[in-house]
């Protein structure tokens, strides 16, 4: 599509200033048809930046500049008035500085490249959850991600009309091109000159430099979370970064569950889980983030605003997550995996022996003893949804699904045990805002190994986490008694063996069945100091084989170290100063005197 066509007069003035600006080749407008795909990851497949994958019909790998294989997040600014607006979790510069910075990097930047205006929309195409965004883009592999992360295309712009909203969203990989110069693979800027910014104030997003996941496909960690959090505050609904799941009982009775973890805690797994309990089902909503407003009879609704997934492959395989392999015959793009002798795609944890021999994400020859990993650890897929064996027929409902029960959780090798309930939305919010997770194994149970990720917001919250816990805290005074129940997991328990207690995947339907069966008033619990625990007797471990050692090591409630941890907490509290909600100060001294 041409630029003449957009009857928008404020996105066809923002396209031509930001031209103006970067200075491309030539200006075209993407409307989201296959032709349009084929056609750019034809061109790709000809420069030799896409190599069709063997196996898999329509499917394409590619290789990023090894400094530039994962978000950035010491580059990554909320830039708002006042720093405290951005709060102490966040990298902060004023507004007006940043953008002179970047404005002089965005100054003739798309120079022999096309600039592509990517209309897309986060959520179903009309849903009153939805969004409308608009990125501009100077790589051809974005505006594919696109096609799959998002609903790119003309019908975005038949929504907007002509003087509809959206959220204007740069992007340059930063790497213009000289009249006669080769183009590298994967070109972009050094680690130093990325900046990608957020205006949360202005609902603008600003990228330069990086052509990987998070920093350029704008749509997913950039609007979907970090600006769309400060809306949701300003407007009174949730953007949550959270997976979706619905579970059906064998009498048919639905619940929907909204789970948060920090990554590597297995989120996607979690969402495309297959119950070990015989007549339980579960179907996928979304794996990565959860858009929630209250519904008109008073309960919580939520919808999945992306259209793909963008999951972390190594790890990935037909026993930890069928249902995700399942989703990757065809349609995928690959990025930084290995590719085998036979042109198939290969990463770490995919099958049980590695393949003799490969070409490494770095483009370099590989075998097992290399000594070095064969795909990147943060190598990644994107693939549509709607692939899923078992997305959810709901899963574009535009109203969403009611959700019924929170869960939080991290990776810890000890103290946290399997589960626990809060007991009211004010202990659970503080639960989420103390969640933390091990961020390596080297030295399990260390306390200074923790990393402090609140309802695993820490990377893409777009404001002062001090007032988004106490959004939370308002939500909840809102839903009253229809808000959800809140959970708290942890699946990672080690034995002193080091070997996982728990056997996770499939199973942890046993876990998730009590907190259904709690919500029904179906199932026990005993009041401990941090919460509501099942007994063995309350879990169904039918068929199941665990000793009661194990049991027994799962259930436990290890005050001492949870006595140990409060100085930790107090200083994660600390740092938010007066803007902590008061209720989660009285949590926190409520927890200390239940300690004793
Ligand atoms: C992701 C992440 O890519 O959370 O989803 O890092
Ligand atoms: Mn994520």
């Amino acid at each position: 599509m041409d630029i003449s066509e957009i009857k928008h007069a404020k996105l066809k003035k923002w396209v031509e200033e930001t031209a103006a600006l970067c200075t491309p080749k030539n200006i075209y407008v993407c409307d989201g048809s296959k032709a349009e795909y084929d056609r750019l990851m034809g061109h790709m497949k000809d420069i030799g930046m896409a190599l069709p994958v063997t196996g898999r019909p329509n499917s394409f790998h590619f290789r990023s500049d090894p400094s530039d294989v994962a978000r950035v997040e010491d580059r990554t600014y909320i830039s708002t008035r006042s720093k405290d607006e951005a709060g102490p979790t966040n990298n902060w510069i004023d507004p007006s500085e940043l953008k002179k910075i970047m404005l002089g990097l965005y100054k003739g930047c798309m120079k022999g490249r096309t600039l592509y205006v990517i209309p897309f929309s986060m959520g179903p195409i009309g849903s009153p959850i939805s969004k409308v965004g608009i990125e501009i883009s100077d790589s051809p592999y974005v505006v594919c991600n696109m096609h799959i992360m998002t609903r790119v295309g003309s019908r975005v712009l038949d929504v907007l009309g002509t003087d509809g909203e959206f959220i204007p969203c740069v992007h340059s990989i930063g790497a213009p091109l000289e009249e006669g110069q080769k183009d590298a693979k994967w070109p972009c800027a050094p680690i130093e000159s990325k900046y990608i910014s957020h205006f949360p104030e202005e609902n603008l997003i600003w990228s330069y430099g990086s052509g990987y996941g998070g920093n350029a496909l704008l749509g997913k960690k950039c609007l979907a979370l970090r600006i769309a959090s400060a809306m949701a505050r300003r407007e009174g609904w949730m953007a949550e970064h959270m997976l979706i799941l619905r579970l059906t009982n064998p009498e048919g009775r639905r619940y929907h569950i909204a789970a948060a973890f920090p990554s590597a805690c297995g989120k996607t797994n979690l969402a495309m889980l297959q119950p070990t309990i015989p007549g339980w089902k579960a179907e996928c909503i979304g794996d990565d983030i959860a858009w929630m407003k209250i519904g008109k009879d008073g309960r919580l609704y939520a919808i999945n605003p992306e259209a793909g997934f963008f999951g972390v492959a190594p790890g990935t395989s037909y026993d930890s997550n069928p249902m995700a392999m399942d989703s990757l015959k065809e349609n995928v793009i690959f990025t930084n995996c290995a590719i085998k002798d036979n042109g198939e795609v290969w990463w770490e944890g995919m099958t049980k022996d590695a393949p003799a021999h490969a070409i490494d994400w770095k483009g370099k020859d590989w075998t097992p003893a290399s000594g070095t990993d064969a795909a990147h650890p943060n190598a990644r897929f994107t693939a549509p949804a709607s692939q899923c064996p078992v997305i959810s027929p709901d899963w574009e409902n535009p109203e969403g699904v009611p959700i019924d029960i929170f869960i939080f959780g991290g990776r810890r090798a000890c103290v946290v045990p399997l589960v626990h309930e809060a007991t009211s939305w004010q202990h659970g919010v503080f639960m989420g805002a103390t969640a933390a997770s091990e961020t390596t194994a080297a030295n399990i149970c260390d306390i200074g190994n923790l990393r402090r990720d609140p309802f695993a917001m820490k990377p893409f919250c777009g404001y002062n986490m001090g007032d988004y816990f106490k959004h939370w805290v308002d939500m909840g005074r809102k839903l009253g008694e229809k808000a959800p129940r809140i959970f708290y997991v942890n699946w990672f328990i080690k034995n002193a063996e080091g070997k996982f207690v728990w056997p996770g995947f499939g199973e942890n339907s046993r876990v998730l069945k009590w907190m259904c069966d709690r919500i029904d008033g179906k199932a026990g619990a005993v009041e401990t100091p941090i919460g509501l625990l099942p007994t063995k007797a309350d879990l169904d471990l039918a068929g199941l084989n665990i000793s009661d050692n194990a049991l027994n090591q799962l259930l436990f409630v290890d005050q001492d170290a949870y006595r140990a941890e409060i100085p930790d907490m107090e200083k994660h509290f600390n740092q938010f100063g007066d803007r902590l909600p008061q209720e989660l100060k009285a949590e926190l001294e409520a927890l200390k005197k239940r300690l004793g």
